[in-house]
């Protein structure tokens, strides 16, 4: 009987995308995945490290796990953290936590099945040998190997309509907020070859949409077979042209100092390019951008959005932003304020800084007061709301390319996506799945957009004029 294998994902896209590859790796050691916690033979909490109470939560689940294994009566389950508090704070966990069996860091767990072995070894051997601690072979792994964990990866055999591909991770910008440099490391882009591969094989086993995954995903720089250096946009355009039946294509998340005239270019002549781009400002001041090395200052991001309005028109936004940052003043804060309403964004998140060990802006003077950092944070969100809410309003009555991805909640309906990443449901066969469809969208939802797929006109053309008679001649 298959054992089974429970991953708990916290954070980002590509913490969703390392779980999903840590699953593959563990399926020849005979588990499969659940996702009840609770009838699991191993448990991997794959952890993030950017905002704050990271590793309370991580220590609260360790305690539910705990509890949840004695009341079963199921001591041999094997417990991984993995994740970004795995790489910061490996030998605190293995101390506070010495029931867990595995730590390891995002760059290692492609030695995950060894570990796994090691660990299954050391209960095994406990049942016998009873000076041995009651469990917990408490492993750690957080180097940095020379060795890239992606050439551990098997192609994938089935894929979601929507799949996930990291080309690139880890970050050299050094942003003073934030941990990523030291907790995925120096910048990283996978080769060139690869990548076109993996491509294929998502797309043979079913994926019509891939997102090009990267912390810094638009600093991509990957070596070709020929020695020759490809950029993100190079990339996007040979997915486009090798692979025809990959409808789709998105990245994320990119920084404004790598969005270059090429990429922007590819905005308005590759179809396949989504018109919606994440594209994280942090804020609208100069003086903040300094100092959060972000590299550029607030024209710079005006002028990237103008001329990406200028290559594809309907383009949309979604960005992140930093409020409170230490030293951001009243006038800051309305200069951030004024970037919203000028750019107008499709949708955001925005976080309230929080200072992480470590980092430079955690040692900062004039950490901004938590209660004025609830107060912009509500004004601000106030606005990214209304404008996320007039975006999908917008959208009612026309009539959108929509991507069907899954069945929905009740019979006769499947998902979507729209080109902004909304999600649409409308009503279809399970047949449908994986085509894109137009659909009028005729209802705003909560969460969601509903939608009626066109029927095209008997003497529809997809040009849309009539049909020529007589085949004109050269
Ligand atoms: N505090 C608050 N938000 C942060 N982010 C990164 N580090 C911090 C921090 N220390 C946010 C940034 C980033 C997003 C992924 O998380 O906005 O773009
Ligand atoms: Fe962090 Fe800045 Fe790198 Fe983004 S660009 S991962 S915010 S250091």
């Amino acid at each position: 009987m298959a054992k089974k294998l429970f991953i708990k994902t916290y954070g980002c896209q590509m913490n969703v995308y390392d779980s999903a590859r840590m699953a593959e790796l563990l399926a020849p050691l005979g588990y499969a995945p659940t996702e009840d916690a609770g009838e699991a033979d191993m448990v991997i909490l794959n952890t993030c490290h950017i905002r704050e109470k990271a590793s309370e939560k991580v220590f609260s689940e360790l305690g539910r796990l705990r509890a949840d294994r004695r009341e079963r009566g199921a001591e041999d389950v094997i417990v991984a953290v993995a994740g970004c508090v795995a790489q910061a704070e490996g030998a605190e966990i293995i101390r506070r936590a010495p029931d867990v069996d595995i730590v390891l860091g995002p760059q290692t767990y492609h030695r995950l099945p060894e570990m796994v072995a090691r660990a299954t070894r050391a209960h095994a051997a406990k049942q016998w040998r009873s000076d041995l601690p009651a469990r917990g072979a408490g492993l750690l792994d957080t180097e940095f190997p020379a060795e890239s964990k992606f050439d551990f990866l098997p192609l994938a055999s089935e894929s979601p309509v929507s799949a996930f591909l990291a080309i690139q991770e880890g970050c050299d910008k050094f942003c003073t907020f934030c941990v990523v440099p030291y907790t995925r490391g120096a910048e990283f882009s996978r080769p060139v070859a690869r990548i076109l591969d993996e491509a294929r094989a998502l797309v043979a086993a079913g994926a019509r949409e891939i997102t090009l995954l990267g912390q810094n995903v638009n600093a991509y720089h990957g070596e070709a077979d020929d020695g020759s250096t490809w950029s993100l946009a190079r990339l996007v355009r040979a997915l486009a042209d090798r692979i025809p039946d990959l409808a789709r294509i998105r990245y994320t998340t990119s920084h404004p100092r790598d969005m270059d005239d090429d990429l922007i270019a590819a905005h308005g002549d590759v179809p396949a390019l989504m018109p919606f781009l994440h594209l994280p400002v942090q804020s609208g001041s100069d003086r903040v951008l300094e100092a959060m090395n972000r590299q550029h200052g607030v024209d710079l991001y005006r002028r990237i959005v103008e001329k990406l309005r200028a290559a594809r028109s309907d383009i949309a936004f979604s960005s992140d932003f930093i409020i409170g940052f230490p030293g951001e003043s009243a006038k800051d804060f309305a200069a951030t304020m004024a970037l919203v309403n000028e750019v107008e964004f499709a949708m955001a998140y925005s976080f309230k800084y929080s200072p992480r060990p470590g980092t430079p802006a955690a040692s900062m003077d004039l950490q901004v007061p938590e209660a004025e950092q609830d107060q912009r944070l509500q004004e601000l969100q106030a606005v990214l709301n209304a404008q996320q809410q007039d975006f999908n309003r917008a959208a009612l009555g026309r009539v959108l390319p929509v991507l069907l991805e899954k069945p929905g909640r009740r019979d006769g309906q499947l998902v979507g996506k729209s080109p902004y990443a909304q999600a649409v449901h409308v009503e279809a066969a399970p047949g449908e799945i994986g085509r894109v469809v137009e659909a009028r969208i005729t209802d705003l939802g909560r969460f969601s957009l509903r939608g009626e797929i066109e029927i095209p006109p008997a003497n529809f053309s997809p040009r849309g004029q009539e049909a020529p008679l007589m085949e004109a001649s050269a």
